[in-house]
């Protein structure tokens, strides 16, 4: 439609009308089926505008989507159709590794492949909008939503909110694709000890070096919607933060889209002691720029007698309005309100085998080998060697975390079903050992009714005949696969903890296997870096495998019998223990560094009781095979504005196997007006190094990528001495120093 057009349906709405547009419900009140995760609350609000909301919530499939659009388009009025939005944060049907493990990868372009596709699926089964990616940087794995983040580092994390919104929208400006909505802002993943829904506080130097580059770079990568958080930011509800909504995001970035609340964010205003009523809260939710109320009663109700009292104005409704109005206008759904959605397309283009494909490639780039004494990694596919595949995940499909709300379990390829492709059935027994958490009230607490399939708990004589037959089938094999983790109601949203380990029945079951003297391979399912202290002890190989995809078992199988070389990388620090969280390699430098302090002994900045860095640092992988470094070189020793510094590392695989190396560059800036991190990264290539060959890797590094954010918010460069800094991971890295001059 153009643009007159739809000025004029904006002018002929009524203010009710006007209103519907800003209102998002979920499924139930349409009668349609619901998936969405999260409270239900009776929104007390009228049929009248039930019939007049604008978008709807997770409600899944073309043949649903149709049906809900064709009753709300026979409506009297305007029809306006529906706008379509849902969760579709690592795949549609073909569900992906989580973004944590995509974050491992650190492969955006494939990344964007995995976007692209999720695109297509959702846009055959009639989804307009993803809520995703979730761009939170993440410190504190405590944290249930670190599943959902691409980890710890602000440029790490802002290549893939590039890479995923990009994939998302690709196909746009030819009428395909979906529209990403990037979440949660801002800063989400700060929320104080890791407790969900908890605040966040933080200088205005850190909100601006770490956690707002990977908002700003989905903006500029074209995002057109955003979400607010659930949380509030320095004391402010980032649902009706006029400094962060209209002076950053809009004046600052230029964002022009749709800001939608947070699931009930806007009713939440009241609980946070910000607002004194719905009324209120709509109030300052839409003077602070929000155009969308999720699934709260307040606009609904709120925003009619707030005009009539003349607290607002509705050029205040007009703007918001139109700005929805506008991206249901981009998206063509007035031409077309299905958008070329079908269940003829749905069977075309859900999970077909080239989508599949890439779920094994990217489960596989996911995957970090952690651990890997005496090569006893990888195993050769079809010996005689007897193999044990023992744990509550060895022939489990529930491997897809917890926001995989379109996927489903029974497509994944469990890692029974991947390893046997490589083992002759007689030599490869599989027995689950135990469950995968035996404790009641965690499910009880997790809202779960106790007889739902993932809840179930054996009886103690079904556990014992687990337990004794896996050990049984361990004593008889050559060698140990256990594979454990946690459940997947552990982690994702509201799966905050404080204990970071095994599930205890699983990790005394691995102690027991320890005893047997057998080779044992752990691989660990999680949505967070868990506490694998006592997993490393009892373990001679372990692969971080997060929640893997439906491709899972696939993936796993082509690691652990080496027709993949193992190439993830940590994007998130593993802590030692679970109280050194946060944990994070990028931290300020403190006056009594542990290492390079003058003083000796206690007065340094350490833990007492545990080591002061993690137990894997950022960047952190191994591959098959070896690698070695050499001494890094530099172009110039001092440069000027204007100028650039060429750093080159030779990087040779002595071994006999092709091994890929995420060459990792980060940088130090010695003395600056804001103390600045240890290190940080600036950039990484992804390069296979072929056996027995020698690489040359360069990098440019030019004044404008040494700058740093004051506490203004303002980015400067200052003139001084820097560090390079070029390695295999955050941890293990060679140095050369430059001036960059006045
Ligand atoms: C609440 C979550 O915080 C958000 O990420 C999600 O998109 C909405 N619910 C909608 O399901």
């Amino acid at each position: 439609m153009k643009k007159t057009k739809l000025k004029e349906l904006l002018n002929s709405l009524t203010l009710e009308e006007k209103i519907g547009q800003l209102i998002q419900l979920s499924g139930e009140f349409y009668n349609a089926s619901d998936i969405s995760l999260g409270p239900q609350r009776k929104l007390g609000i009228t049929q009248r505008m039930v019939d007049l909301s604008g978008s709807v919530l997770n409600v899944t499939g073309a043949k649903e989507i149709h049906r809900l659009q064709q009753k709300h388009l026979a409506k009297k009025g305007h029809a306006i159709p529906l706008l379509f939005m849902s969760d579709i944060v690592y795949g549609y049907k073909t569900v992906y590794p989580i973004p944590l493990g995509m974050g491992a990868t650190w492969n955006p372009a494939l990344v964007k492949k995995a976007y692209e596709n999720a695109a297509e699926e959702a846009y055959a089964g009639g989804q307009q909008v993803a809520f995703a990616p979730m761009v939170d940087l993440v410190h504190d794995a405590r944290w249930g939503r670190v599943l959902e983040s691409t980890g710890e580092d602000p440029y790490l994390n802002s290549c893939f909110a590039n890479a995923m919104v990009s994939g998302f929208q690709s196909g746009l400006e030819d009428g395909k694709g979906i529209v990403s909505c990037v979440k949660h802002f801002a800063a989400y993943g700060a929320v104080e000890g890791g407790r969900e829904y908890n605040s966040a506080d933080m200088s205005i130097s850190n909100l601006f070096q770490n956690y707002l580059p990977s908002y700003k770079a989905a903006i500029q990568a074209g995002a057109k919607m955003v979400m607010t958080s659930l949380t509030t930011l320095n004391g402010v509800p980032a649902t009706a933060d006029k400094w962060l909504l209209n002076n950053i995001l809009r004046k600052s970035w230029g964002f022009d889209g749709v800001v939608i609340s947070d699931y009930a964010s806007i009713y939440e205003l009241t609980q946070h002691g910000f607002a004194l009523n719905d009324q209120d809260a709509a109030y300052k939710a839409l003077d602070a720029g929000v155009d969308i109320d999720m699934k709260s009663p307040c606009y609904a109700n709120g925003l009619k007698p707030l005009l009539e009292d003349g607290r607002l104005s509705e050029s205040k409704i007009d703007e918001a309005t139109w700005r929805v109005l506008s991206l249901k206008n981009d998206l063509g759904l007035f031409e077309d309100p299905f958008r070329g959605s079908s269940e003829e397309l749905e069977n075309q283009d859900l999970l077909t085998s080239s989508k599949r494909k890439l779920a094994r490639e990217l489960g596989r780039e996911s995957m970090v080998l952690l651990k890997n004494d005496n090569k006893v990694l990888p195993l050769k596919a079809h010996s005689n060697r007897k193999i044990a595949l023992i744990g509550p995940y060895a022939d489990e499909q529930s491997m897809l975390g917890l926001w995989a709300i379109h996927g489903d379990t029974k497509n994944t390829v469990t890692f029974k079903a991947g390893i046997s492709e490589y083992v002759d059935t007689d030599n490869l027994v599989v027995e689950k050992g135990t469950d995968i958490i035996r404790d009641k009230d965690f499910f009880i607490h997790s809202g779960r009714d106790e007889d739902r399939v993932e809840c179930v708990i054996s009886d103690a004589a079904t556990e014992k005949l687990n337990h004794d037959r896996a050990i049984a089938a361990a004593a008889d094999a050559d060698v140990i696969i256990f594979a454990g983790g946690e459940h997947t109601l552990q982690s994702g949203e509201a799966g905050s903890r404080t204990k970071l380990r095994l599930p205890d029945n699983q990790q005394k079951l691995l102690n027991e296997l320890a005893t047997l003297g057998k080779p044992i391979i752990s691989v660990i399912i999680s949505g967070r870096p868990l506490v694998l202290t006592d997993i490393i002890a009892d373990s001679d190989a372990v692969i971080e495998a997060w929640f893997p995809g439906i491709e899972g078992g696939h993936a796993l199988a082509d690691i652990v019998f080496g027709t993949y070389n193992p190439s993830g990388r940590l994007s998130m620090s593993m802590p030692y223990v679970e109280s050194q969280a946060p944990i994070y390699y990028n931290h300020l430098s403190t006056g009594r560094p542990q290492k390079t302090s003058q003083h000796v002994g206690r007065f340094v900045s350490r833990y007492t009781d545990a080591p002061t860095g993690p137990l894997f640092s950022f960047g952190y992988g191994l591959s098959y095979g070896s690698v070695i470094y050499h001494k890094p070189k530099i172009d110039k020793t001092s440069i000027k504005e204007g100028e650039s510094v060429t750093l080159s590392v030779a990087v040779e695989n002595p071994s006999k196997i092709d091994r890929t190396e995420t060459v990792q560059l980060y940088f130090h800036d010695e003395a600056a007006s804001v103390v600045q991190p240890v290190k940080r990264l600036i950039n990484f290539k992804r390069e296979i190094v072929p056996a027995e060959k020698t690489i040359n890797v360069v990098f440019e590094v030019k004044p404008k990528m040494l700058g740093f954010y004051n506490q203004l918010g303002e980015y400067i460069v200052e003139p001084g001495k820097f560090e390079l800094m070029v390695g295999q991971n955050s941890n293990e890295t060679q140095a050369v120093k430059f001036y960059l001059e006045d």
